[in-house]
């Protein structure tokens, strides 16, 4: 395939042409290693992702965001790039990543991409020729490389914490075989850290972001975004010694340059290419500082993504998100989940239904029924607030997260823990398409080992029998973006509450269109209404009699 024809003729904008198609997008997040295996090796690829666009559009999607599809060597599910200018061999080629831009455009989805600039593969070329050259070289200036402390330089140069838990210094062997300096890795060994006081980093992720906004891409996702810049002296992490901005590694004020300079690339090009930040912070006024006109247009929505199902807490996390936007103009993000958190069905039918990382365990008791009676309710709830809504693969299947035998599970988190955290890979099965055993059609070839093992009670669950079912959790995410397209009230960006009790979270969008959700455990009265737009209970003749049962969300047109 000629990739030279293909760049010059691509079209960089949908039919559409909306400029501000960002703010209230929704868009699906595809980890293609598990959504569809077009070439029957068991790993999901470009192919499988080509074959499914009338699934994506059917569900009603504006945007795909690509978790990372360069070459890799897969330490850290693709966090970990070794060459930015291309596709994973395992996923397919340069030349059908151009293809499935295109076609997903005609179908007018747009696409997102991932980019990780605090650190790269540690198979970089970039890695490799800062190790060969040695103490000293220009070329291991890219990176944090320093000596170790103490008499033999055998003590870590930092205290700093990883946040995979261990060590974050590595050290290097020199080539006569004597231990050397050591390398920061916020992250896996794997992953070693970039230094962005260096002009060559720069230069190359504003290359990286032209190459693929060259190519159509509508957006980047922006990886630990708040982690690049690093205080050059290396001082100890303390404990409140940092006044914010100051911090040895974390949201530094420094950063907001960089994004500014993306935001000015993104700029040169036509169709409004967006920049979305990966911004873990628990401080809402630092957070929204990445959000301002001339930096990243949105940024996920983590507080809310972590809040258990409790009306004080839900109701809390969504007027704290939308008070941190409004003074920075920028929209809201709604998220559910994603490839490194706890399936929400699974998450909300758990004692704890809040989301930590450090809380994850094997075994933990987990009430399923509950659990997606929750997720139904929780995901038209998001669907209703205003801003833009990501949908991670599977959540509109209501598949549960998988508690995968020890020996199969690949993710570092889980060896980095000591084998006490589960990890993240039971987000990250293979879908279920069609079919009563695995691969559930996820594999052009019937029998095909997936490179995770898919439960064995997932028939029920494939996308196939859903779509057959009108109250399967895939025709309600069906049904809830297309009413969310059509409903004019739930296209602007107001909401104005309304208090229907301790247990309730009730809000009016626009004039005429309401969401109630019930999280008690009784049956609530409805507010007076001229019909039912939607509603995630199953027992569909409850809303007709004007009640809401516990555990369940309504949408009402007055
Ligand atoms: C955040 C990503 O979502 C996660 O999957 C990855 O492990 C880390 N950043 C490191 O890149």
């Amino acid at each position: 395939m000629d990739t030279e024809v293909l760049t010059r003729g691509h079209r960089a904008v949908p039919a559409d042409n909306d400029p501000l198609w960002w703010r209230s997008a929704v868009i699906y997040q595809v980890y293609v290693r598990s959504f569809a295996d077009g070439n029957g090796d068991g790993t999901g690829d470009l192919a499988g992702v080509r074959s499914r666009l009338g699934y994506l559009k059917d569900l009603g999607v504006d945007a795909i965001w690509f978790n990372p599809w360069y070459p890799s060597p897969l330490a850290d599910g693709g966090y970990d790039v070794q060459d930015y200018r291309d596709i994973h061999p395992q996923f397919g080629t340069l030349a059908e990543a151009e293809l499935l831009i295109q076609e997903a455009l005609d179908l007018g989805i747009r696409t997102i991409i991932d980019v990780v600039p605090n650190h790269i593969s540690d198979q970089h070329p970039w890695f490799q020729a800062a190790l060969a050259a040695g103490p000293g070289s220009p070329e291991r200036e890219r990176f944090w490389f320093h000596p170790g402390t103490g008499e033999n330089g055998d003590g870590m140069p930092t205290d700093w914490v990883s946040s995979f838990q261990g060590d974050t210094w590595t050290r290097t062997t020199d080539p006569d075989g004597t231990p050397g300096e050591w390398y920061l890795h916020l992250f896996t060994p794997e992953q070693p850290d970039l230094n962005w006081n260096h002009p060559d980093v720069r230069r190359e992720h504003e290359d990286i972001l032209r190459f693929w906004f060259d190519r159509g891409v509508a957006g980047v996702r922006i990886d630990s975004a708040a982690l690049p810049v690093k205080d050059p002296a290396l001082p100890p992490l303390g404990d409140t010694a940092h006044r914010p901005g100051e911090h040895p590694h974390l949201d530094r004020d420094e950063l907001h340059d960089i994004y500014r300079a993306w935001r000015a690339v993104a700029e040169e090009y036509e169709g409004t290419r967006v920049l979305v930040g990966e911004v873990w912070l628990d401080d809402a006024e630092r957070f929204a500082r990445y959000l301002r006109p001339d930096e990243m247009h949105t940024a996920f929505n983590f507080d809310f993504m972590t809040q258990p199902w409790s009306t004080a807490a839900l109701r809390g996390s969504i007027e704290r998100t939308l008070a941190e936007h409004e003074p920075v103009g920028a929209p809201a993000t709604w998220v559910l989940s994603n490839h490194d958190i706890t399936r929400p069905v699974t998450r909300y039918g758990r004692a704890d239904s809040a989301f930590a990382f450090a809380r994850k365990r094997f075994g933990t008791p987990t009430d399923l029924e509950r659990g997606t009676r929750r997720a139904r309710a929780a995901a038209l709830l998001t669907a209703a607030l205003p801003g833009s809504l990501y949908i991670y693969q599977g959540d509109e299947l209501g598949l549960p997260e998988a508690e995968l035998p020890r020996e199969v599970i690949q993710d570092p988190m889980h060896f980095r823990s000591g084998g006490v955290d589960p990890g993240r890979d039971g987000c990250r099965v293979p879908l279920p398409w069609a079919g009563a055993r695995p691969p559930y059609g996820f594999s052009a070839a019937d029998g095909a080992d997936t490179w995770l093992p898919q439960p064995a009670d997932w028939a029920p669950l494939a996308a196939e029998a859903q779509s057959a079912d009108p109250y399967s959790m895939l025709s309600l995410y069906q049904e809830a973006l297309r009413l969310r397209r059509e409903v004019e009230d739930l296209r602007g960006e107001d909401l104005a509450w309304l208090e229907l009790g301790a247990d309730v979270l009730a809000f009016r969008r626009g004039e005429r269109t309401v969401s109630v959700t019930n999280l008690g455990p009784v049956p609530v009265p409805l507010p007076a209404h001229r019909a039912v737009l939607l509603s995630s209970a199953t027992q569909t003749d409850a809303s007709a009699r004007g009640i809401l049962p516990p555990d369940s969300t309504v949408w009402l047109a007055l």
